[in-house]
């Protein structure tokens, strides 16, 4: 017999009920040489794909340290409900043992269309050797209804995917992490995504272990990932900090930067997307009170680099070949907590659901009742319980009907003015004389009509200072109205917003520099290239951290945007409101007519 890898294979693909005998037959076949032939299968692997070849490359290197019995299910549209199997037998010289003996592995390619899937999975289940440990390994988008889930879910060894593979990094964070909850998904989770990660992981863990370094972990207030095509893994790495060191971290607030609340304050999250030719993570950089720290992949010598500490030192990073990430888990018993916690965490930088409470009225005039009753009725709920109604008013033309009911015979005398304070979320680059002006439009139809008192109008000094300028006044007039110490956020009683029919709330336009403001900041002056303008707006967590979101959409022209907004992909550039979502367990509701629910 040959030292070379002997593959026995039936030839042409058979029938499910044939397998074993075949199988027996192809055995036999080997046997008859005089070298010993040891068909050992210590486990059962069963691969999930929608690339045969794939599957075969990356099972190809399983055999030799763990013999098994590997059943590949792939799909085939054009087979229908047909289904096919094609067993084969693989012997590899062994290792550690003089060479003319060989250990072999079974491997069975199933292959049916997508109407076959079913049965597949249960002659998929009906290969497996009894006793033996199985693993399913996902390589395919993940989908939790996928039948073979349904059908080999209570697997003892555990369901190993890539995440590193998933097209849509939050949808498929999103899925883990309802397997993780789905209480009859009972075996464990791997992926080999985060075996990749581990380098990096003992690699940032190291640069704090010197004792001058440790005490500025707990002062971390910055964490910026660079990677290519790779937000999960740098997503997996945020939950895996938020973790360990007890960070909450914001919900939904996804796209490519987040916030977490330290011990210490806020830490800002950003994921960077580099221009590096291999996808990966490349760099994480975390600064702190004290230093930054950086760990660095070097393709150079496959070694993670950490500077910035009291010792610049290297670790080694992780095997990156998928075949020795596979051999790894395949090798360890028992679940990896570690990166459970961290998905757990990861998941919520990913969640998406828009929970906003939607409510569709008639017409434009119904939706300005609406907004004027649930005004008063925050109102009055907030100066009863803390003598105050802080209010951040919206801007464009919606609002104008909302703010003449207001301050009209119906609803003028519903509230003590006296103690109601008003804000912008957001104001043109002009000064307060200009027609564009939201505060001229409010002072118009609103405060002069009611005689609130000057004190209580809390404006921004656009047009009359530079933006930026105006801006970071105006974020010092919110922290000494609401007393704040840096890096905290004001909680807005109500805020009201409305949506321009390219997605836009407040003065955060699609793909501008607005939408990943730092945490921390409370006001900015946001360049708005499709208007050609600068606009000064509360960046989303100012809005986000409200206790009364009410946004405000009407009109046909609105109609597809908010169809988008609610029913299409999370795509927060593209449609910045969806990007609104009570951080601090405020409520959020939006309120559509008729014509723009259509
Ligand atoms: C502004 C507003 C802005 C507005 C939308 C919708 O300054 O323009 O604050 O965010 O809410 O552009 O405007 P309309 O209500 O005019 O459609």
């Amino acid at each position: 017999m040959t030292d070379a890898t002997m593959t026995r294979t039936a030839g042409q693909p058979t029938k499910i009920a044939n397998i074993e005998k075949e199988l027996g037959e192809l055995w036999s076949q080997l046997a008859t040489d005089d070298d010993t032939v040891t068909r050992a299968t210590t486990l059962n692997l069963v691969i999930y794909t929608e690339s045969v070849e794939r599957a075969m490359q990356l099972a190809s290197q399983v055999p030799a340290s763990h013999p098994c019995r590997l059943i590949v299910l792939t799909i085939d549209p054009q087979m229908g409900d047909t289904l096919t199997a094609e067993p084969t037998v693989v012997c590899r010289p062994s290792f550690g043992r003089e060479a003319r003996s060989h250990v072999c592995g079974e491997q069975i390619v199933i292959t049916t269309g997508r109407e076959g899937l079913t049965r597949a999975a249960y002659a998929v289940q009906s290969l497996l050797i009894a006793d033996n440990l199985t693993y399913l390994l996902w390589m395919a988008e993940f989908d939790l209804d996928h039948p073979l889930l349904e059908v080999l879910n209570e697997l003892s060894g555990g369901l190993i995917v890539d995440s590193a593979q998933f097209a849509d990094p939050e949808a498929g964070l999103r899925a883990l992490g309802r397997y993780l909850t789905t209480p009859h998904f009972t075996s464990d989770l791997f992926d080999m995504n985060w075996e990749r990660l581990k380098g990096f992981c003992l690699g940032v863990a190291s640069a704090f272990e010197p004792v001058e370094d440790r005490s500025s972990l707990w002062k971390i207030r910055s964490v910026e990932i660079a990677h290519r095509d790779q937000r999960l893994a740098g997503m997996l790495i945020f939950g895996w900090l938020a973790d360990r060191l007890g960070w909450k971290l914001t919900h939904g607030e996804a796209g490519q930067a987040w916030t977490a609340q330290s011990k210490a304050g806020i830490v800002n999250l950003s994921l960077v997307d580099t221009d590096h030719t291999i996808p990966g993570l490349w760099k994480i950089s975390i600064g702190t009170d004290a230093a930054t720290y950086v760990a660095s992949f070097s393709e150079v010598d496959g070694c993670i680099h950490i500077e910035g500490g009291s010792i610049a030192h290297t670790k080694t990073a992780a095997p990156m070949q998928s075949s020795a990430l596979l051999d790894t888990i395949l090798s360890v018993t028992g679940p990896d907590r570690v990166y459970l916690h961290a998905l757990q965490s990861a998941g919520l930088l990913a969640e998406e659901t828009i929970s906003a409470e939607v409510v569709v009225v008639e017409n434009a005039d119904v939706l300005a009742g609406f907004a004027a009753r649930k005004f008063v009725t925050l109102a009055k709920a907030a100066i009863r319980a803390n003598g105050r109604f802080t209010v951040a008013l919206s801007g464009g033309s919606t609002p104008k009907a909302l703010f003449a009911l207001l301050a009209g015979p119906r609803f003028r005398n519903e509230v003590d003015w006296a103690h109601v304070h008003f804000f912008w979320g957001d104001e043109r680059d002009v000064p307060l004389t200009d027609e564009q002006s939201n505060q001229k439009m409010a002072r118009e139809t609103l405060l002069t009509p009611l005689a609130i008192p000057e004190a209580n109008i809390h404006g921004i000094a656009a047009g009359d200072l530079p933006a930026r300028d105006a801006a970071a006044k105006y974020a010092d007039d919110l922290r000494a109205f609401f007393g704040l110490a840096m890096g905290d956020l004001p909680t807005f009683d109500f805020v009201l917003l409305g949506m321009g029919d390219d997605g836009h709330t407040a003065s955060l336009f699609p793909h501008s520099a607005g939408l990943n403001a730092p945490g921390d900041a409370l006001v900015i002056a946001n360049e708005v290239p499709q208007l050609q303008t600068t606009r000064l707006s509360f960046t989303f967590a100012v809005i986000n951290h409200a206790a009364h979101i009410l946004a405000l959409v009407a009109g046909a022209k609105k109609a597809d945007t908010i169809h988008a907004v609610l029913r299409g992909p999370y795509q927060p550039d593209v449609h910045p409101i969806q990007r609104i979502k009570p951080s601090a367990g405020g409520m959020y509701t939006l309120a559509l007519d008729r014509e723009a629910a259509a």
